[in-house]
């Protein structure tokens, strides 16, 4: 009470406040406080950051403030909340500006504090000022209330006479003092996104990062698991996860002191990149989202898909798109007649429409390959004479919507574009080229290149109004990198960049605000959350083989929700002396959003006539699967086998997946205990995606079960058969 009574206070004062030393700042959410504090050298400490305390009058007493010893030492030196280059932390800055004497010292005191309602929760900005040089920075924070997410971001200005240099430009820190600290990674590479490691954190610096410029996440995800005490685990303990909202170079820090205290600091990666920040502009730093939860992954995970699809992701509310993709199918090779086939097989599926892949345009350069075509984006007249108006038309006939595949920031030497704009491309005056796939990318800091990219969307929807979507590919990472725009501002380069990118996503947002968008990169190359603002999914990998997903998706699963990751059927097998049945795929596809990518040839009638049930079941269940809660019931990592459901926000309703990846000969199969349910509700159970004729022989099939008993005894699910799957759907009564 008296809490509520406090945050109403502070939110009826929305003036500036100018709090006197000692003044503590929350920012709160439902179960969690992040405490900071006014010290008495005017500068900004963070006191606190847990499981949310029941009496604000108790902040004052938290003693984390700096400590002088005897013999001058700092016993303790503070957590300062924007500590700068040059102070007496020690310890890596957030904060680092040259500024124009040559001084690359920074050091900020607190000036003022604001704090307002906001939709799903509370903003603070805090201002702070450097008492030598002209500079200021605000720090921003929005703690979405029933979420437990904290979303930060920090504006850094100055009014020096010339331009200053940032070297450090983190988003935030975060400190915490536990007796040991675990660290889990999402790294990989392509076609292997995602494979989770956790490694303890020891004295000095473990640093997670990418310097890929565009397609980013191709080692490592821009997300991670902290474990505080002891190694992340899924139901239970003390765990913090957070993840950058940038699509570009990102760099997480965490660093271990001599007093065994962690500092957390995510950033842009300052590598190659000393940004010159002109007088009165603004740098605004990526949004650094984090939630921390007293009961492991699992519920951390919950909060970030709740606040993903309520806040941040496109359409986050919204409903998908099932769809037939062409691209596992038929690589560059395809033509009027076989797409009309695909878009009519896509409709005997029951899917929502059909999106065409790469290899679509290039007329003197045709695309046939990947080596050529990419950046002239015209409809190659021998292959589609009939333009994309006449795919349309032929979707419309299947009955089914349209949608198509770009990569506009990118370019094929072998291009029109190229042979025109060869300074669009970012590129080495000076040294021969080295391609990734053939191409390169276009310097997006450059804003006729921004125009340009903005132009190749808006002129394929000016001219038909009708395409419904688009999967939007960035299959390079920025090689040769040197930008012919930015002449001797070469380190502003790697974010100029990602700026503009963003720039064109906004504007294409502005103009096109219902045309649904996938981001790909090379599969999930480029997963983040200041994409996903623009973007209401993702591909996770192209890797779609089934056991291979399994893991992959896991990984993901951690940070996005269902909603956003989009899974295929596809006929792929990374290990062709394993039989992946297309129920196995199905079901694997099936716990995210649903897509096929092969053709209907290659399946019997009995394999079609379940991919349309599962079409079905899936959309009839999309409201569950989609927006509700997620449960991890058992890891791909822990074993043989692995299982995922979901309920509903209102428990009426649940579905169940379970995979049998590798059982051993005669193993003891452990019941799968279900997760979110009421314990007082009566449920169903109902074996979904059999093949015809084919009956459960899940014991527990149409039989009902309390909410208690599916939770502490659980179903029978496992089996001892290599690569079973179930999708198992529970009605409360
Ligand atoms: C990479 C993507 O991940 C694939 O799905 C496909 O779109 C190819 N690019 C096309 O070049």
């Amino acid at each position: 009470m008296k809490r509520i009574l406090f945050i109403f206070i502070s939110l009826l004062v929305t003036q500036m406040t100018y709090a006197v030393p000692g003044t503590s700042i929350s920012i709160s959410t439902e179960k969690t406080d992040l405490i900071l504090r006014v010290a008495q050298d005017n500068r900004l400490y963070q006191v606190y950051y847990g499981a949310r305390l029941s009496n604000p009058e108790e902040y004052a007493d938290i003693s984390y403030e700096p400590k002088e010893t005897r013999d001058g030492c700092m016993a303790f030196r503070g957590w300062e909340v924007a500590p700068g280059s040059g102070s007496e932390t020690h310890f890596e800055p957030v904060i680092a500006i040259t500024h124009n004497d040559g001084n690359p010292s920074t050091y900020l005191y607190y000036k003022s504090h604001l704090q307002y309602a906001v939709e799903g929760g509370v903003q603070t900005d805090i201002v702070l000022y450097d008492d030598q040089y002209p500079v200021e920075v605000i720090l921003h924070y929005v703690a979405f209330t029933d979420e437990n997410v904290i979303k930060t971001w920090k504006e850094i200005r100055h009014k020096e006479k010339k331009p200053v240099k940032l070297w450090r430009y983190a988003s935030t820190i975060l400190y915490f003092r536990n007796h040991e600290y675990y660290v889990t990674d999402f790294s990989g590479d392509w076609a292997k996104e995602s494979q989770m490691s956790t490694q303890k954190l020891e004295f000095g610096k473990k640093v997670l990062e990418s310097k890929m410029g565009c397609r980013t996440a191709i080692h490592t995800g821009p997300f991670f698991s902290l474990g505080i005490d002891e190694p992340a685990k899924e139901n239970s303990g003390k765990v913090m996860m957070g993840t950058l909202a940038w699509s570009g170079n990102f760099q997480f820090t965490f660093e271990v002191d001599n007093l065994n205290h962690l500092r957390v600091i995510p950033s842009i990666n300052p590598y190659a990149s000393e940004y010159e920040l002109n007088p009165h502009d603004t740098f605004v730093t990526p949004e650094f989202i984090f939630t921390l939860s007293e009961n492991g992954m699992g519920e951390a995970s919950r909060n970030i898909h709740d606040w993903a699809r309520n806040y941040q992701l496109k359409n986050g509310k919204g409903s998908r798109l099932t769809l037939l993709n062409n691209w596992e199918n038929t690589s560059f090779h395809f033509n009027e007649e076989i797409l009309a086939r695909l878009m009519y097989e896509a409709r005997k599926l029951g899917v929502d429409m059909f999106l065409l892949d790469d290899g679509w345009f290039g007329n003197n350069h045709p695309r046939v390959h990947d080596d050529a075509g990419l950046g002239d984006w015209e409809v190659m007249k021998s292959k589609l004479p009939g333009g994309i108006s006449g795919l349309i038309k032929a979707a419309d006939e299947a009955g089914i919507k349209f949608g198509i595949w770009i990569e506009p920031e990118m370019v094929n030497p072998k291009s029109d574009l190229f042979e025109k704009h060869p300074d669009w491309a970012i590129l080495f005056p000076n040294r021969k080229p080295y391609y990734h796939r053939n191409q390169l990318v276009l310097d997006m800091s450059n804003p006729d290149v921004q125009d340009y990219v903005f132009g190749v969307v808006d002129k394929i929807l000016t001219e038909n109004p009708t395409l419904s979507f688009f999967k939007w590919d960035c299959n390079t990472p920025i090689t040769n990198i040197y930008s012919p725009y930015l002449k001797d501002r070469q380190h502003n380069l790697y974010i100029d960049h990602t700026l503009g990118v963003m720039n064109v996503f906004e504007r294409v947002q502005a103009k096109y605000p219902d045309v649904q968008m996938m981001m790909c990169s090379s599969g999930g190359c480029r997963n983040d959350y200041n994409g996903l603002k623009y973007f209401g999914e993702y591909w996770c990998s192209d890797n779609s083989d089934a056991i291979e997903r399994l893991f992959i998706q896991w990984g993901q699963s951690h940070f996005f929700p269902a909603k956003s990751m989009c899974a295929h059927v596809t006929g792929f097998v990374a290990n062709p002396s394993k039989t992946v049945s297309v129920k196995f795929r199905l079901d694997v596809s099936s716990m995210c959003k649903l897509g096929f990518d092969l053709g209907l040839k290659k399946l019997t009638e009995d394999e079609i006539a379940l991919c349309r049930e599962g079409v079905a079941n899936w959309k009839r269940l999309s409201p569950v699967i989609l927006d509700g809660d997620q449960y991890r019931l058992v890891s791909p990592y822990e074993g043989n086998h692995m299982s995922v459901m979901y309920a509903s926000k209102d428990k009426l309703s649940a579905v169940l997946f379970t995979y049998d990846i590798n059982p051993r000969y005669h193993e003891f199969m452990y019941n799968v205990k279900l997760q979110g349910l009421d314990p007082q509700k009566i449920y169903t159970i109902k074996e979904l995606n059999l093949m015809p004729g084919k009956k459960s022989n899940l014991p527990e099939n149409g039989k009902s079960y309390s909410g208690d008993y599916l939770m502490k005894v659980g179903l029978n699910a496992f089996t001892e058969r290599t690569l079973n799957s179930r999708m198992i759907e529970l009605i409360a009564q």
